[in-house]
């Protein structure tokens, strides 16, 4: 026996499992923002509602009219028509039925979609557009 390193056997099988390793490591980096990207592709009303209990929840709640009116039954219902909740002029007076759409330009600019509005709020996001419509999508009543 010497001291030589080339006696031990376990120094030539180091450099076999380093590249592997590295091949994995870039695999995932290239496929990362695919992955992420078909994660965000489809609306989340799970995220929704995080979403609306954060920045939402402020003025509204889902069943009671508060700053601004309740939002069970919105979808698919005509604007302005929460029971008991004293809307602008504006928003009582649309001719607008809440869809995705329509909920879509709201949420993006209440006041191009329906000028003289009251909702001094705005979503520029529109991955949060969708899964915040997602969740209000749930308290549709038709
Ligand atoms: C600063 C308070 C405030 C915040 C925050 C706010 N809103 Fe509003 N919202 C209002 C008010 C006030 C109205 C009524 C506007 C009117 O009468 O013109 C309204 C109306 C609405 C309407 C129309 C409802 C109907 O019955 O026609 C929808 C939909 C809506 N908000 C969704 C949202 C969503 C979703 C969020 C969170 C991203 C949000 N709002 C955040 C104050 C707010």
């Amino acid at each position: 026996m010497t001291d030589s390193p080339f006696d031990d056997v376990s120094h030539f099988k180091m450099p076999r499992d380093i590249p592997m390793l590295k091949s994995k490591f870039i695999f995932l980096i290239i496929m990362l923002p695919a992955l992420t990207r078909e994660a965000h592709a489809e609306s989340n009303s799970i995220r929704g509602k995080e979403l609306y209990d954060s920045r939402c929840i402020a003025c509204h709640s889902i069943d009671q009219n508060r700053v601004g009116p309740a939002h069970q039954g919105v979808f698919n219902r005509r604007a302005g028509q929460a029971p008991g909740y004293n809307y602008s002029e504006a928003l009582k007076n649309a001719k607008l039925v809440w869809s995705e759409k329509t909920l879509d330009a709201w949420l993006k600019s209440p006041e191009e979609t329906i000028p003289g509005q009251a909702m001094g709020y705005s979503v520029s996001d529109a991955q949060d557009r969708a899964d915040l419509i997602a969740y209000l999508k749930k308290f549709s009543t038709r």
